[in-house]
């Protein structure tokens, strides 16, 4: 069967990993929406690969890899993408297409994008003003491009409808995420393109009726740049104190007297390392918010979710999982498009004990501490969803799958 992996929350959840494991059962490896604001991490034998634009799939040699024409891409960093990936592990990597199709990222697109896309919080890597260009059919597309990319460039529309019908089976790979989408997300405060699943059709120019949808969901929430964010634990601005603390100091702190939202909230980022991929920016953490999730599950109809880094929340006292919103005397259960509406949410919370044991060794969901258990087993209750993938640990083999 084909599938998709993507983002649920506001990206960074994670995707790169369950994405190297999802690959294994796949032929073909298609991104279809974004460029290199995304960021995946895979890491292999503690070796961190990070990928910008490059599907994580390309150090499969067996795989092909697809960089599908709902794609904004900038030809600089792809070429240097695949420098580093020879550089790295020479040519026994995925065969690599880009779409004819595919918008090209231009300087004037980078310096825009740097001046006007402050308010937003963007990569400023000239995403947006590419999307607009190409919606003000003044774009320009990969079709006559003439460089060093010339090689990979064909009709991959064309060449994916023939390997499906030969029976050979895709992975459509998400970037950003179902909070970050240009029509479903907190808009204004998005990206610029659809990552909730039909980005996957229009971006890549196929159809797939039976589609396993993999919703990956990190164990609590983050999010970089602007824009509202109900279950967010104090502000995010990194402090000079931060940089000095020690996430073992603070987790002793915060489990033994009242501690404030900021303070947990920087707990959770030193222990989920939580700074980003693609801009470095510390990310902005608070408690799992199963509004979002219910959210994602519906406009995605996800047939599972992959829970990562279910381990940063170990040595936590307490954990809490945000079930509904209260907006003035109203409590709702779905994420309303009013942004104003959701700034001035307050998250009602079912608290939960949380677990001390490590829990990176265990690779059996009834191993895992009964507290955890518990943890993921309400996740699945308030979503109505199977968690069938739990992240125990940054490395590749460090995963429960059910
Ligand atoms: P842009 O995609 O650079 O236009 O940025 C728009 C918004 O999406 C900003 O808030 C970015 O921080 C966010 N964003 C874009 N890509 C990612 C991602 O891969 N992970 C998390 N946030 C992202």
């Amino acid at each position: 069967m084909h599938s998709a992996v993507l983002g649920t929350q506001w990206g960074d959840e994670g995707k790169g990993k369950i994405i190297d494991l999802v690959a294994k059962e796949h032929d073909i490896i298609v991104r279809a929406q974004g460029g290199n604001n995304a960021g995946h991490t895979v890491v292999i034998n503690n070796v961190k690969y990070p990928f910008h634009l490059l599907p994580s799939a390309i150090l499969h040699p067996d795989k092909i890899c697809i960089l599908g024409n709902g794609m904004v891409i900038d030809p600089d960093v792809l070429l240097s993408e695949i420098k580093n990936i020879k550089a790295k592990i020479g040519e026994e990597h995925a065969k690599l297409m880009i779409s004819d199709r595919a918008h090209i990222i231009e300087k004037k697109h980078i310096s825009s994008d740097k001046k006007k896309g402050k308010k937003v919080g963007t990569t400023g890597r000239g995403i947006g003003p590419t999307y607009a260009d190409k919606i003000n059919r003044s774009g320009k597309r990969y079709e006559n491009h003439n460089g060093k990319l010339a090689k990979y460039v064909q009709d991959t529309s064309l060449f994916l409808f023939n390997e499906i019908k030969k029976g050979k089976t895709v992975l459509f790979e998400g970037a950003q995420a179902t909070m970050l989408d240009i029509d479903h997300g907190t808009y204004p405060f998005v990206t610029s393109s659809n990552c909730t699943v039909g980005g996957f059709f229009t971006g890549t120019g196929i159809f797939v009726r039976d589609l396993n949808v993999i919703g990956v969901a990190k164990a609590y929430t983050t999010r970089v740049g602007e824009g509202p964010f109900v279950t967010e634990l104090g502000d995010y601005e990194i402090t000079k104190k931060e940089k000095r603390d020690n996430s073992e100091k603070l987790l002793v702190k915060i489990n033994n007297k009242n501690a404030s939202a900021q303070e947990i909230g920087r707990c959770v980022r030193l222990l989920g390392k939580e700074y980003g991929t693609t801009t470095g920016r510390p990310r902005r953490c608070g408690w799992l918010d199963t509004v979002i999730l219910r959210y994602a599950a519906r406009v995605n109809n996800l047939s599972n979710f992959a829970l990562t880094k279910l381990d940063v929340l170990s040595g936590l006292k307490e954990l809490k999982i945000c079930d509904c919103y209260r907006i003035g005397k109203d409590f709702i259960r779905e994420i309303p498009s009013d942004i104003t509406k959701l700034q001035n949410a307050v998250p009602a919370y079912i608290s939960m004990p949380g677990w001390d044991e490590d829990i990176t060794k265990c690779r059996k969901f009834e191993k895992l501490p009964l507290n955890a258990q518990n943890y993921v087993k309400m996740i699945e209750e308030l979503t109505g969803v199977p968690v069938k993938y739990i992240g125990i640990g940054p490395n590749r083999d460090e995963i429960i799958i059910r």
